[in-house]
This record gives structure tokens, sequence and C-alpha cells, in this order.
């Protein structure tokens, strides 16, 4: 028995009538049906119909009768054209069907926890549980057979410019990429541990010292941090680096990776160049460092405008130091009270005192001159409605690029089916953390700017950084930089991190020493493969395009992990677990 030169069920059509076949897969679906029986055959190619006739072949007949869903078998057969008026246009198979004459049970099945079909919900967490029936369901095959062909496109594409793959170890040192590292411990040198790769950025860097020149693998990398939609603690990363380059080089070997990727796998021209836009212009337009493009709606700064304003909730913020920042509804004096409040409350959530708008309760603080300049400002025409945000400058910007998320959300301003990439460059080098204190903006080996260098130590956050983001539809699917490849230059920005020499020494000598044996200028970029292929299928949830993805909560529901080890082994490692305190 061998199924591996046997055609495949989803692959037969009616040019293959008459021929005899030999076909291995999963019982889909039985239908008895007028002494006939009817199973849709599944593989991983789709599935076709085989029809058993108790007049044709009694023996096969009788077994099919016992047939049950996922149930695995071999049928022999002949395909056969269906007869006309039974074709199934919704099947690729559809024009046939096998007349089997032989069938062979070869592995029998318990009834699946839900329904192995497309169109059937089934809970999140019972089908992470049984991922391996899940993949079963056409959909799901049909995304990791994408993301396989998005990978394949890249491998060719980065080969066909000389890139070389090279695999970077897994028990590494921690590399600093804003998130907390997964820690190993050292069986052979206790108390003592590796950390796992947040991404290959210093090995690589090596590479370039080491005169690779053209550097890329498809890289796992592993970040602890808090589960988000389009977030994962195992990212599947195309990782970059070139030498002797500029921000140009990267930028045009990206686009022609992506223009060929959309080209290859879904038969799309995505035009190149990729605009671009300063990361402050971003902020001020949409409110965010990943615009999404395929909606219009621009934010508009009135500050300006109302300093003298009666309003004095607007006066008050900008007196303080404050920005006003506003955006036209189109079409929106026809939004109800309700959706406004849902608004207002959807600004409060997110930290902004409130949220104002004109036409309505703002109409008598304002004057007729600062309404008609701020609706020219803001681009609005006569059906328009404004809404206004009053707030320190960050919070205003988050506030309104919220807002004009969900107002292009609501009123379905967002163009299905377009591909809007764009560059943000250049970046802040650094950026403040959320308990307020300086941190890299990308990663403490990005190049600062040539003509902020000035600005190191006196305005540290107003450096702009030699750093690109590459955006797809309000997604961030590459980030990257021209590196330093100067040993004072990086000592002093990790100084500047609030590093002390000895931290330097211990963390980062390996690169620092490295950079005294003739290294080339470089820099790179990488790129995510899953956020990718969320936008390339279009879902909003990460767990639809990983195979074996972990829960929200860090979990492997299939594996039933994390979980307790060994004593014994936790002997070998030296490590003694002190139990969480129980809330008293
Ligand atoms: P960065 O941290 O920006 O850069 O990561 C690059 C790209 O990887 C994806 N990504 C993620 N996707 C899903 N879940 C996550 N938790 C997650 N984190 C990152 C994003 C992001 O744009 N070493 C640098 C690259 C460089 O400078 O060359 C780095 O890893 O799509």
């Amino acid at each position: 028995m061998s199924g591996f030169s046997a055609p495949h069920c989803g692959s037969l059509r009616g040019s293959d009538e008459g021929r005899e076949v030999e076909l291995y897969g999963w019982v889909a679906r039985r239908r008895d049906h007028g002494g006939l029986i009817f199973i849709d055959l599944r593989d991983r190619w789709g599935a076709v119909q085989v029809v058993f006739n108790p007049a044709q072949s009694p023996k096969a007949h009788e077994k099919a009768s016992d047939l049950r869903s996922e149930y695995v078998v071999r049928v022999g057969g002949k395909v056969a054209r269906r007869r006309a008026g039974a074709e199934n246009p919704r099947m690729a198979t559809g024009e046939v069907e096998v007349v089997a004459s032989d069938l062979e049970v070869i592995s029998v099945a318990r009834t699946p926890p839900f329904a192995i079909e497309d169109e059937v919900e089934a809970d999140e967490a019972l089908r992470l549980k049984y991922r391996y029936l899940d993949i079963r369901r056409p959909k799901m095959a049909q995304t990791l057979e994408l993301r396989h062909r998005v990978v394949q496109a890249i491998h060719r594409y980065m080969d066909g410019h000389e890139f070389m793959e090279v695999e970077t170890p897994m028990l590494l040192k921690g590399t600093p990429e804003g998130s907390r590292d997964f820690i190993v411990p050292s069986r052979l040198h206790p108390g003592e541990f590796f950390a796992l790769p947040q991404s290959p950025q210093q090995l690589k860097q090596l590479l370039m010292v080491a005169g690779i020149g053209r550097y890329y693998q498809i890289a796992r990398c592993l970040r602890d941090e808090d589960l988000r939609a389009d977030r994962v603690v195992e990212i599947t990363q195309l990782d970059v680096e070139m030498s002797f380059c500029t921000e140009e080089d990267v930028f045009t070997l990206i686009e022609g990776l992506w223009a060929t990727v959309w080209k290859d796998v879904l038969g799309i021209e995505i035009p190149t160049p990729f605009p671009r836009i300063d990361v402050q212009e971003s902020l001020l337009r949409y409110g965010t460092d990943k615009p999404d493009m395929r909606y219009e709606l621009e934010i508009a700064d009135v500050s300006d405008i109302l300093r003298q304003t009666r309003a004095s909730v607007l006066r008050g913020a900008l007196e303080t130091g404050g920005v006003v920042r506003c955006l036209a509804v189109p079409g929106g004096r026809d939004m109800s009270r309700r959706e406004l409040d849902e608004l207002a409350l959807l600004a409060k959530g997110a930290g902004a005192k409130g949220l104002a708008w004109f036409p309505g309760p703002l109409d008598r603080h304002l004057s007729e001159g600062e309404m008609s300049t701020i609706k020219s400002a803001a681009g609005a025409g006569a059906e328009d409605l404004i809404l206004l945000v009053a707030d320190r400058r960050r919070k205003a910007e988050t506030v309104m690029g919220l807002l004009r998320r969900e107002i292009a959300r609501r009123r379905k301003l967002i163009r299905q089916g377009e591909w809007k990439f764009l560059w943000v460059y250049p970046m802040y080098l650094f950026q403040e953390d959320d308990l307020g204190n300086l941190t890299y903006g990308h990663h403490p080996f990005t190049s600062p700017w040539p003509e902020d260098m000035d600005l190191l130590t006196e305005r540290p956050y107003d450096v702009r950084a030699r750093a690109y983001d590459c955006v797809l539809n309000g997604v961030e699917v590459s980030g990257g930089s021209i590196r330093i490849h100067d040993r004072e230059l990086q000592e002093r920005v990790f100084e500047i991190l609030g590093m002390d020499r000895e931290r330097i020494r211990a963390q980062f000598g390996h690169l620092l020493d490295a950079f005294e044996y003739g290294v080339p200028p470089h820099g790179g970029i990488a790129a995510g493969i899953d956020r990718l292929m969320m936008a390339i299928t279009g879902t909003e949830n990460v767990r639809d395009v990983v195979a074996f993805p972990k829960t929200q909560s860090h979990q492997d529901l299939m594996l039933g992990a994390p979980s307790p080890v060994d004593p014994q082994q936790l002997e070998e490692l030296h490590i003694r677990v002190v139990p969480p305190q129980k809330p008293s």
C-alpha cells in the first residue's frame, strides 16, 4: 500500500474521466440515497464524491455502510462524470465522482468534538485543543499553504538578490527588543541562564562584521509580552541585514520583495515605490505611526485658531501647553446623539478629558469665524460634523487616531481589497516608556540622524533615528534601521539609556569589541510573517495564521503547556520553585 503516487482527492477533474484511481483520505460526509452510498473523501487538496453501488460492488458497498466521519480509508475506483444536473459547482471536483469498486478502512475515528467544516463556528479553545482536527478544515489548511507559498517566494527573492540564509542560535544572551526575555537555565553552569532570541539582531550585525554582506533568515523570535490580538510570543520574522547600504537600498529591496510576493502568490500588482511619511507628520495627520491609508480622514491641528476662544475647555488645554486637534466626519451631521456619546466614551476610555463637536454643544461657545476657520482647516463639507479633542499633544494624537479608525469602521469608509503600503521614516531615536522613563524607539543599535547628533544629550527626545517602519493597511509589518557601527557612539547611546559602564561591558562587550576589528556600515530590517499573513488573509486574529498558536494567556491547550516538571529535572538545574503567595 502506498498513497504517495496516488492522485489527490481534490485534484480530480472532468479530464480524468475513465481513469482508474486509488485514493486515500478522510470521510468528510456520508449520505445514503436510494440504495447508493455517497461519501465525500477529503485530503489537503480538497474533496471528491465517491459513490458505492450495491449492484456493481456489493462488498465495497457493505463496508461503506459502516463508514463514519473522519475514518481514514483507501478507495479503489473509476472516475466518472456526474449525471447532468448532479454536478456540484461549489466543489472544484464537482463535475466528477469516483465509482468505487474497492474500500479499505485504514483507521477508524471517534466523533470529533466539532464538525470539520469551514461553515461551522466552533469555540476557539476547543479548536486549539484539537488543533490537528482544526487544521483538517479546508480554510485552515489553505491558510497554512498560503503561508508556505509566501515563505517560498521570499526565499526565492532573497536568494535571487544574493542574500545568504544563515541560522543563528536559539540559546543566546538577552538582546533588547522591548520585551521580556524567555530564559533557559543551564544545567552545566548552575545559576546561569541563556535567553531565547527576541530577535537575531546582534548576531546579524556580527555577521556583517564577519563579512557576510547580505544575510537573511526566516527566524523564530520569542518575546514574553502580553498578548494582544496582533501579537504572538513566538514570532516568525524575515530577518535581513546588509553592509554598505543606505535606507534607500533597504526600501528598494523590501518594495521589490512585497511586489514579488503579491504578484507570485496573489497575482496582484502593487505599485512601487511606496509613499513615505515622517513619524511626526503621521502622528499629526493620522494620530498614529501606523496609518491605514485605505481611507482619507485627516486630522488637523487647530490650536492656533483657538488661542483666544471663549470655549474655556479648549482654551484651558492650550494655556497649559496642550493642543486642539480636529477631524471632519464625512456626512456626520446625521450622527445620532447616542452614536456621539459612544465616541465620547471611546475617547474617555483612551484617557481623553472629553470629546467636543459642532454642530452641537460647542455651537454657543465658538464664534462664527472660529467655526468656519476650523471647518476649512479640517477640509469639512457642508454635511460634515467636526470632532475636537483638547489635551496634551501625545494624548490628543492617540485619541484622534482611535476616533479616526472608529469612524472609518462605523461609516464603512475602508476600501476593502486595497493594499496600502507606506514607509514611516524617519522615526525618533528615543521614546518614553510606560513609567515616563527614556527608552529606545526601535532598539539601542539604531543610528541617530546625523544632523541631530548635537541634540543627543540635551534634547534626546528630539533626535530623529535612521529607522523606518513599513506599514500595510494600518499594520506594522516590518521595521528596521541603519545601525550604529562606531564603538564610541554606541557606548554613548547605551549611557543615555541609563546603563553604566559595567553593565554595558557585561551585556554588549562582544559587539563593542567586534566594532574594533573592521566593521562595515550596515543596516537591515525584519518583517513579521504572522502579521503579514493576517493582512493577506484579512483576519484580525493572529491565531488564524499560525499552525499551533498559544492562547491569549500563553498556553498551548493541545500540549497542555506550560506544565510542572519532574522535581529531579529541577534539581539537576539547581532550581527551586517558590510558589506564588496566595492572597489572604
Ligand atoms: P521589530 O521588533 O520591529 O524589529 O520586529 C519586526 C517586525 O516583527 C513583527 N513583530 C511581531 N509580530 C507579532 N507579534 C509580536 N509580538 C511582534 N513583534 C514584532 C512586526 C515588526 O514590524 N531586530 C529588529 C529588526 C531590525 O532592526 O532589523 C526587530 O525585531 O511586524
